[in-house]
């Protein structure tokens, strides 16, 4: 059994070394990209508060393609430079969406979405994957969190 404990009351940069040490730790020895993605949505889900979807996009064959996540079901495929994460795919860019709705080309899969960080993870310097993370909260994402989620998706990058 895993039984990591999620404090949401830590602040921000604790929280996400404790999510980090627990992504390392459970995908260190284990060679499986999936079982390893489908881990850290586990994980994002656990640790992070009001949020109402985390997960991966991989990419595949030039579009990106959903992959292991937590929330509702979403949509399965997003042509590079479309949406969020179209657009972090794209650019190799983290995206920090304050209101999903002033976004031009946002893709709504949950309607209660109001607020999206999309962080590209990359190796060998191509974007093979983005991860995705959603909130019903307007403006509930902001630096520490871009930079917590840039540090997992760089430590998982040759994991997944
Ligand atoms: N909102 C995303 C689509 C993916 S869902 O949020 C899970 C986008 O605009 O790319």
């Amino acid at each position: 059994m895993y039984d990591f404990a999620a404090d949401p009351a830590l602040p921000k940069t604790e929280l996400y070394r404790e999510l980090a040490q627990a992504a390392d730790a459970l995908t260190r020895d284990e060679p499986d990209g999936v079982a390893n993605m489908a881990n850290i949505a586990a994980l994002l889900w656990q640790f992070l508060p009001d949020i109402n979807w985390a997960g991966f996009y991989r990419v595949i064959d030039g579009e990106l393609v959903l992959g292991p996540f937590c929330g509702k079901p979403a949509c399965i495929r997003i042509p590079m430079g479309q949406g969020v994460c179209g657009t972090a795919a794209a650019e190799a860019k983290t995206q920090l969406v304050e209101d999903v709705h002033a976004f031009p080309g946002h893709i709504a899969c949950d309607a209660a979405s109001r607020s999206e960080l999309v962080v590209p993870v990359v190796n060998d310097g191509a974007v093979i994957a983005v991860i995705d993370l959603d909130s019903p909260m307007p403006a509930r994402f902001e630096g520490d969190d871009a930079a917590g989620i840039e540090a997992l998706a760089k430590m998982v990058a040759e994991r997944i």
